[in-house]
């Protein structure tokens, strides 16, 4: 006789326990971010479950991507149909990169400019992550991503090469070019330990033909990080 196989994903059951645990903060009525990548989702699927239980109601939401959008829409979560409005309650996202100030290295997944407009207009941003993502200096592990507009973009890779970055074109699997939701490029930039993220921030904000980059500073509120002895909290000190 055969058996039915339960497959069992520790990594996906890390994922899904911290963004369980950060939809403890969402309450009934709130306007709530939906972050992207493969630990936002389960927060997203999670306040689904929850609206049907009833253990939450009259949630609105908007989302930080196209992918996520379709997720939460499917999953008949109500969605903002107008343009974001100038504050959310609460924001919950992943992350590349998380230093011990709580920045971030983020767009992993090319989401990087709407998580940012998004994040911005949350008072809470609530991050989840597994421990491998805690870094003593942002850069040490993962690349910046950089969205770049397509005119000119090497002027703007020459830029961040002269700034000490390594860069790339970011790719999908088939080798084509990967297209923001807003039709820009990514440039994955590898700086290396960053010594000054917010210094590097500035500098890459003020040239024209960036449209946004992956260092996320002093956005984060909560931090909620997997790790082998549990789910470990902290909230970012004024
Ligand atoms: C999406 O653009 C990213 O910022 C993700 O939030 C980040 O890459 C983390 O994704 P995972 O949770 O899939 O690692």
């Amino acid at each position: 006789m055969n058996q039915a196989s339960v497959s069992f994903d520790p990594e996906a059951q890390l994922k899904a326990e911290t963004a369980t645990r950060a939809v403890e903060f969402v309450q009934s009525g709130m306007k709530v971010g939906l972050g992207t990548g493969s630990t936002a989702i389960f927060a997203t699927r999670r306040i689904a479950e929850l609206l049907q239980t009833g253990e939450l109601r009259e949630i609105i939401a908007f989302a930080t991507s196209k992918v996520t959008w379709a997720e939460a829409a499917r999953l008949g979560i109500p969605m903002m149909t107008e343009d974001l409005p100038d504050d959310l309650d609460v924001t919950i996202d992943g992350a590349d990169e998380v230093d011990p100030e709580m920045n971030l290295i983020k767009g992993g997944g090319g989401a990087l400019l709407r998580e940012k407009i998004v994040a911005q207009v949350s008072r809470r941003e609530i991050v989840v992550v597994d421990e491998t993502k805690l870094s003593p200096r942002l850069g040490t592990h993962w690349a910046v991503p950089i969205e770049v507009i397509p005119f000119g973009w090497r002027s703007q890779a020459r830029y961040l090469e002269s700034l000490g970055a390594k860069c790339a074109i970011r790719q999908n699997h088939d080798g084509t070019q990967f297209v923001t939701d807003s039709g820009n490029m990514i440039l994955d930039c590898h700086f290396g330990p960053i010594a000054d993220a917010p210094q590097l921030a500035g500098a890459l904000s003020r040239r024209a033909g960036i449209v946004e980059h992956g260092l996320f500073i002093g956005l984060v509120t909560d931090l909620i990080v997997a790790g082998a002895n549990g789910i470990r909290y902290s909230a970012r000190h004024a």
